[in-house]
C-alpha cells in the first residue's frame, strides 16, 4: 500500500499491535508519529484530554497535516467477576479503552484526519466472563466508531474499527503471567488453532486506513482467526 506523503498518528505505537502498525505504515511511505505512555516517538497519556489535544497540535505543527490515525492504545484492565470489580478499576479500564479513544478520535477529526481506525477486540462482540470492564469498553468502541462514521460519512472521512482476537503481544503475555502454555492453549481454542501476530492485525488496520478501503466506513473488521464466526 502506498502512503507516500501521508502523515499518520498511532496511539499505543510503542508496543505490540500499535508498533506493528507503525512499521507497516512506514513501510508504505507514511510519516508516522507513534504516541505512547512508553516507548513511542511522542510520550502521551491518551486519557489526558489536554495532552491529546496538544500532541495532535504538535503533529500538525511539525508535519503540516494529519491524514491518518490508528487508535490502538489499550489495557486488559480489571480482571474479575462483576461482583468483585472495584469502581476505580472499572473506571480505569473504561478510561483507557473507551474515553481515550473518544478523546483521540475527536481531536483527530478536528485536525482533519480523513481515515481513522479504532482498535476494539473480539471481546467487543461477545461477553467475556471475568472481563466485563474490558468487554464493555470494547463494545463501546464499536458503537463510537459506527456513530462517528455516520456523522462524517458525507465529508469523505472514514472511521472504521478492527477487532483483534488473541494476538501475541506483551499485553496478552502479561495477562497470562507469561505462561507460554496458557498462550498456546488460547491459540488452540481459536478456530484457526493459533494466536495471531501483531503484524497480521496491523495488516487489517493499515488496509482500512488506506484508499484500498475507500468504500468502507463504520465497518467492524475481525482479525481474530475465526473467533467471531463461531
Ligand atoms: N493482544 C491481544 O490479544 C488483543 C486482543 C484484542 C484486542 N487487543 C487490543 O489491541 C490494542 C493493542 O494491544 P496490544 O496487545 O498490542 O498491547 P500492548 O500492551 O503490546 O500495547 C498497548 C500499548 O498501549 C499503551 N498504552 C496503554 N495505556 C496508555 C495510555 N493511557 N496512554 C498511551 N498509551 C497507552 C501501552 O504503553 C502499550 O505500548 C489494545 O487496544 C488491546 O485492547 C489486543
Amino acid at each position: 500500500m502506498n502512503f507516500d506523503g501521508k502523515v499518520a498518528l498511532v496511539t499505543g505505537g510503542g508496543s505490540g499491535i500499535g508498533a506493528a502498525t507503525v512499521e507497516a505504515l512506514r513501510a508504505g511511505g507514511a510519516t508516522v508519529v507513534a504516541a505512547d505512555l512508553d516507548g513511542g516517538d511522542l510520550t502521551l497519556d491518551v486519557t489526558d484530554d489536554a495532552a491529546v489535544e496538544a500532541a495532535i497540535a504538535a503533529v500538525v505543527e511539525q508535519h503540516g497535516r494529519l491524514d491518518l490515525a490508528a487508535n490502538v492504545a489499550g489495557t486488559s484492565g480489571a480482571h474479575a467477576d462483576v461482583v468483585d470489580v472495584g469502581l476505580d478499576a472499572w473506571r480505569h479500564t473504561l478510561s483507557v479503552n473507551l474515553d481515550a479513544v473518544f478523546l483521540c478520535l475527536r481531536a483527530e477529526l478536528r485536525a482533519g484526519a480523513t481515515s481513522i481506525v479504532n482498535v476494539a477486540s473480539s471481546a467487543g462482540r461477545m461477553g467475556v466472563a471475568g472481563m466485563a470492564a474490558y468487554s464493555a469498553s470494547k463494545h463501546g468502541v464499536i458503537g463510537l466508531t459506527k456513530s462517528a462514521a455516520l456523522e462524517v460519512a458525507r465529508s469523505g472521512v472514514r472511521v472504521n474499527c478492527v477487532c483483534p482476537g488473541g494476538t501475541r503481544t506483551p499485553m496478552l503475555a502479561a495477562f497470562v503471567g507469561g505462561d507460554e502454555n496458557a498462550l498456546e492453549g488460547m491459540g488452540r481454542r481459536t478456530p484457526m488453532g493459533r494466536l495471531g501476530t501483531p503484524a497480521e492485525v496491523a495488516e487489517a488496520i493499515v488496509w482500512l486506513l488506506s484508499d484500498s478501503a475507500s468504500f468502507l466506513t463504520g465497518s467492524v473488521v475481525e482479525a481474530d482467526g475465526g473467533v467471531a464466526a463461531v
